[in-house]
C-alpha cells in the first residue's frame, strides 16, 4: 500500500499557510515540525513541484505567494467545523484508488466518517469495473467510511443521500446547473462531472462499513477525447478555475448533513430531496441498460428504497434497483 502524506508535510503546509504575510525563516520550520533543513528544502521543491507557489531558499527562509489548491488534512479540516465526517483525513499524494485505502482502513477498523483523499489515482474505480479519469491535482478524490447503524437494504438510500449532498456541495460552490441523473451521477449542461461508487461490507442484517467514493472533475482543462462527448469538468463548464478544498468541505459538510437527515427523518427525506434535485426523476424518457437488452421508458419518481419507478412503453411498470440510464435525445 502506498504511504499515507507524511503529517510533518502537512504540519509544513499549515505553518507556512498560518504565515502567509512573512517569510518563516528555514530553521523555525524545522524545529517546529521535528525534521532537519535539508528535509524541508526537500519537502519544498516537492510542493513546489506540485504547483505551490513558495518563494524563498534555504538561507532566507520561505514564503507562500497564495494558499495552494492541495486537499491536505490541516487546511481541509480548518474550514470543517463540527463535521463528523473528515474528523479523521488521511491524505495521499499518489494512490492506485482512494476506495481500496478506504476499504483496507474500514477492514482494520477505521471510525465512521474516516475520509481518505489523493492528489492522483493511477487505477481510479467506476461502476462496472469501469476505470475512472483521475487527472493529478485537478479532481476531487475522495473515499468516506460510513458505519451506518442500518440494514443492508439501505445502501441504495444511503448512495441517493452522496448524490444530493454532492449535489447541494456543487451547487453551491459553483453556482453552476447541476443535475442528477439515476442513481448518483452528476451532470453539468448534460454532461458528468461527478460519478459515486459505493462498496460496502455487512453482515445478513447490518452493514459493517460502507466506503462512498466520490470523483468530482473540477479543474481539468480537458476531457480525453474518448470522454469529452460524455463528461465534463466544473471548470469547462464555468469557464474558470474553482478552489477543490472549497468544493471537497462543502461535500463534506453536505454529506454529514445528509446522513444525519437519512438516520433522523428517514429514506423519504432523501427520496423527496432527490426528486427536487433530479430532472430525471418524473415522465423522462430513458433508455434502461440492467442486465438484460437496453429498453426505452418513462420515469415515475423514486420508491422509498430508492429504486427508480419506470414505466415502459407497453404499459408494464417496474421497479429498478440498480443499472444505468440514459436520457433519450
Ligand atoms: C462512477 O462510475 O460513476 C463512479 C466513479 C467513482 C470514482 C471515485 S474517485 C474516488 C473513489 N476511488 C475510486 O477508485 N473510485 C471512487
Amino acid at each position: 500500500m502506498a504511504a499515507a502524506t507524511d503529517r510533518r508535510i502537512d504540519k509544513l503546509i499549515h505553518l507556512l499557510a498560518a504565515n502567509t504575510t512573512v517569510v518563516v525563516p528555514g530553521p523555525k520550520i524545522a524545529s517546529e515540525i521535528g525534521v532537519t533543513r535539508s528535509t524541508v528544502w526537500v519537502w519544498i521543491e516537492k510542493l513546489r513541484a506540485l504547483g505551490v507557489e513558495i518563494k524563498g531558499h534555504p538561507s532566507s527562509g520561505y514564503q507562500l505567494q497564495s494558499l495552494p489548491d492541495l486537499l491536505t488534512p490541516s487546511l481541509v479540516r480548518a474550514d470543517l467545523a463540527g463535521s463528523e465526517i473528515g474528523h479523521k483525513i488521511v491524505h495521499y499524494f499518489q494512490v492506485d484508488s482512494t476506495n481500496s485505502i478506504a476499504s483496507a482502513l474500514a477492514a482494520k477498523g477505521a471510525p465512521h466518517g474516516t475520509v481518505v483523499v489523493a492528489e492522483e489515482q493511477t487505477s481510479g474505480r467506476g461502476r462496472f469495473g469501469r476505470t475512472w479519469y483521475s487527472e493529478k491535482s485537478s479532481g476531487i478524490y475522495a473515499s468516506i467510511i460510513l458505519r451506518p447503524p442500518l440494514p443492508p437494504a439501505a445502501a441504495p438510500i444511503l448512495t441517493l443521500a452522496a448524490g444530493v449532498a454532492a449535489h447541494a456541495a456543487i451547487s453551491a460552490a459553483t453556482g453552476l446547473p447541476v443535475d442528477i441523473r439515476w442513481p448518483n451521477d452528476l451532470l453539468v449542461n448534460g454532461k458528468k462531472v461527478c460519478g459515486i461508487l459505493t462498496e460496502m461490507s455487512a453482515e445478513l442484517d447490518r452493514l459493517h462499513a460502507v466506503v462512498l467514493g466520490i470523483g468530482i472533475n473540477v479543474n481539468h482543462r480537458q476531457m480525453p477525447p474518448e470522454l469529452a462527448a460524455i463528461a465534463t469538468s466544473l471548470r469547462i463548464e464555468g469557464g474558470k478555475p474553482y478552489p477543490r478544498i472549497k468544493v471537497l468541505v462543502a461535500l463534506l459538510k453536505e454529506l454529514d448533513r445528509h446522513y444525519r437527515l437519512l438516520l433522523e427523518a428517514g429514506n423519504a427525506a432523501i427520496a423527496g430531496r432527490w426528486e427536487a434535485a433530479s430532472s430525471f426523476a418524473r415522465g423522462r424518457r430513458i433508455t434502461v441498460r440492467a442486465g438484460s437488452e437496453p429498453f426505452v421508458a418513462t420515469t415515475d419518481g423514486l420508491d422509498r428504497s430508492g429504486a427508480l419507478r419506470i414505466r415502459r412503453d407497453d404499459g408494464r411498470e417496474e421497479l429498478l434497483v440498480s443499472g444505468e440510464v440514459m436520457e433519450v435525445k
